[in-house]
């Protein structure tokens, strides 16, 4: 046996030799995949990260290589060299990117051993996610995980290409911080040095990019770690990554224009595709009331109607109480319906009870009219005004939510998107890219019953509506905008405030005093006092953006290290719990 590494280097990956290396001899390095024995032939898949190869031990081409070969089992790391050679005739593998070629192993030498892997990297589906997240490492191996990441690092690295090439300067901002306003709870970092104090995990580097427009750097970007301590989802990881940007001297327009720009140049220099633009522009209010969301999927129809005017005095006295009460009534029409059982509908009714409705009424389109439990209650006006308000023909199905603004827009929201699935209405290709504009600057929270932001308390109102911040803080607008694809928010951005006194007016309606406000964002407001530029940015959540462009399912599938729903690392235990000696030189103790 020879020593690979020391006297023969590495020539090809596996998965990039094809038909035109035929009659070379290559050298491969990588992990075998599986093992098979064939009459005293034994052929291995190599696998390395560019794909699988056939490698074919043949006794009558070395038997000292093939005996060692006898001893190889599942992701041992392997050396080989060998001869290219065509597959023969009708062993070709049309699945295999290499499947028409193999390689002939003249040597071999097993650089490291393995244990049985414990579970099998081409079948993971019965594998649960815990145990595949103990064993990441392995998990890493298999190949659609490794192109999720190897697409990441190609987007990562075209929006640096863009931004250089833009004039944009990437700064670092601290981590050991202080808390940063983006609405979820803070990671706290006990200090040593400062007993009792704590630093803040930043939730975004918002206040640092503003302070950098202070200093003039005019256009910087940051592809940096975000953290943030909130209940996780399917999108959502506690500590995350943006693409964040700011600029100087530039308005909501021109930040929407350079933005776009931007992603078509990821698109297709990560997946070949060109991007028509201008993006498409929907107002808040008009993404509620047709989808029922602020980040609407806009790839399927399905939208919502407002119905509350035509049945207010409905005789389906149910309807009417609802309405006096304070209440809607809204619909989605599904326009072929009609395979839609009984069974079915009652299953749509379940599955808007969990966002509080407390019932889904329907009506069928039949060549002779309404088939509708509510059919009765209504007159013939009120079935052709509905009719005709959501265009519904023979064949379609309407499904009705009567109930409080926000219930039915969550149920109906919800709702569409898992008709949309469930009729199989998304076309899997199509790539919807929405703004979303004109956010109120403020929610009124019920929990604290005092207005917050909706975005961050720097976001800039439109200026024309500055004076209704102390009458009508409900009817102030932000300069804020959403980016959304397919559904999903991934970015979103706003005018900062560059004058003291609307920094403070805001603060004001928050419910934050003076003295609040200079303790929490002091450094912030004084430096608005020395030159502040007019700026603004937005930042773009690359784990989601790139989940949407691998099609993976879960955020998870596109961090390589990536935490439980419970915020835990399978891999290293964390959290987990330190040394006594360690909580006494920080002055802490555990009282749970
Ligand atoms: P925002 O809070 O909207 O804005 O965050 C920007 C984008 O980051 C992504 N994102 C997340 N991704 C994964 N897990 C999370 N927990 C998570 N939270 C947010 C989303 C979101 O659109 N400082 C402002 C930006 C600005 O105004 O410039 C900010 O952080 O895709
Ligand atoms: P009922 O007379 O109670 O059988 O209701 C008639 C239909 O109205 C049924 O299909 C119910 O599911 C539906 N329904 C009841 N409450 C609501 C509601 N709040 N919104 C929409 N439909 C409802």
């Amino acid at each position: 046996m020879s020593d690979f590494l020391r006297i023969l280097k590495r020539t090809h990956y596996c998965g990039d030799l094809n038909a035109t290396h035929v009659g070379e001899e290559v050298i491969l390095m990588g992990w075998a995949h599986r093992r098979r024995d064939h009459g005293g032939v034994i052929f291995i898949d190599l696998r390395d990260r560019e794909g699988l190869v056939q490698v074919v031990f043949n006794p009558e081409i070395s038997l000292a290589c093939h005996s060692e070969a006898g001893r190889i089992r599942s992701e041992f790391v392997l050396a080989i060299k060998g001869l290219v050679r065509k597959r023969p005739e009708g062993m070709e593998n049309p699945d295999l990117k290499t499947g028409a070629i193999e390689v002939m192993a003249s040597d071999l030498e097993i650089l490291n051993e393995s244990k049985t892997p414990p579970f099998l990297l081409d079948n993971t589906a019965e594998i649960s996610e815990n145990v595949r997240l103990k064993y990441r490492y392995l998990d890493l191996r298999r190949p659609e995980i490794q192109k999720n990441l190897i697409l990441r690092s190609r987007v990562a690295a075209a929006a640096r290409e863009f931004f250089y090439q833009e004039g944009f300067i990437e700064v670092e901002t601290p981590f050991l911080t202080k808390s940063t306003p983006e609405g979820a709870r803070d990671y706290l970092v006990p200090s040593r040095v400062n007993q009792g104090m704590f630093y803040a995990l930043p939730q975004s580097p918002q206040i640092f990019k503003q302070l950098l427009m202070v200093s003039g750097f005019d256009r910087y970007y940051q592809i940096v770690k975000c953290f943030r301590d909130e209940d996780l989802r399917a999108d959502r990881q506690p500590e995350f990554t943006q693409i964040d940007v700011e600029m100087s001297f530039i308005t909501q327009e021109d930040i929407i224009k350079i933005m776009e720009r931007m992603m078509a140049h990821l698109f297709s220099v990560c997946l070949g595709k060109e991007l028509s633009l201008p993006f498409p522009r929907i107002s808040y209010v008009e993404a509620i009331n047709r989808f029922g969301k602020d980040s609407p999927d806009m790839r399927f129809g399905l939208e919502i109607h407002d119905l509350t005017d035509i049945l207010m005095n409905s005789g389906f006295k149910l309807f009417a109480e609802i309405v006096s009460g304070g209440g809607v009534i809204k619909a989605i029409s599904i326009e072929n319906g009609t395979s839609l059982s009984r069974k079915d509908l009652d299953e749509l009714r379940d599955y808007v009870a969990q966002y509080g409705a407390k019932g889904l009424a329907w009506a069928r389109i039949t060549p002779e009219g309404w088939t509708s439990p509510i059919f009765k209650f209504l007159t013939p006006d009120e079935v052709a005004a509905i009719n005709k308000k959501m265009d519904a023909r023979e064949g379609a199905v309407l499904l009705f939510v009567a109930d409080s603004p926000n219930v039915a827009r969550d149920a109906l929201g919800n709702l569409r998107i898992h008709l949309a699935k469930k009729l199989m209405l998304i076309d899997p290709e199509k790539l919807a890219f929405t703004w979303v504009t004109e956010f109120p600057l403020f929610d009124y929270s019920e929990t604290e019953k005092r207005f917050v932001s909706t975005h961050h308390p720097f976001t800039s109102p439109v200026p024309e509506e500055i004076p209704l911040i102390e009458t009508d803080p409900d009817k102030v607008h932000a300069q804020a905008y959403d980016l959304v694809l397919n559904g999903s928010e991934v970015g979103g951005g706003s005018i900062r405030i560059h004058r003291k006194e609307v920094q403070k007016l805001i603060f004001k309606a928050l419910g934050l005093s003076d003295d609040e406000a200079k303790n929490k964002f002091g450094f912030l407001l004084d430096a608005l006092e020395y030159g502040t530029p007019p700026h603004g940015g937005i930042a773009f959540g690359l784990d989601r953006l790139v989940m949407l462009m691998t099609g993976a399912e879960s955020i998870r599938d596109v961090i390589a290290f990536p935490k439980t729903q419970k915020a835990t690392c399978m891999l290293t235990d964390a959290p987990s719990q330190v040394s006594v000696e360690q909580l006494m030189e920080l002055s802490l103790k555990i009282v749970i």
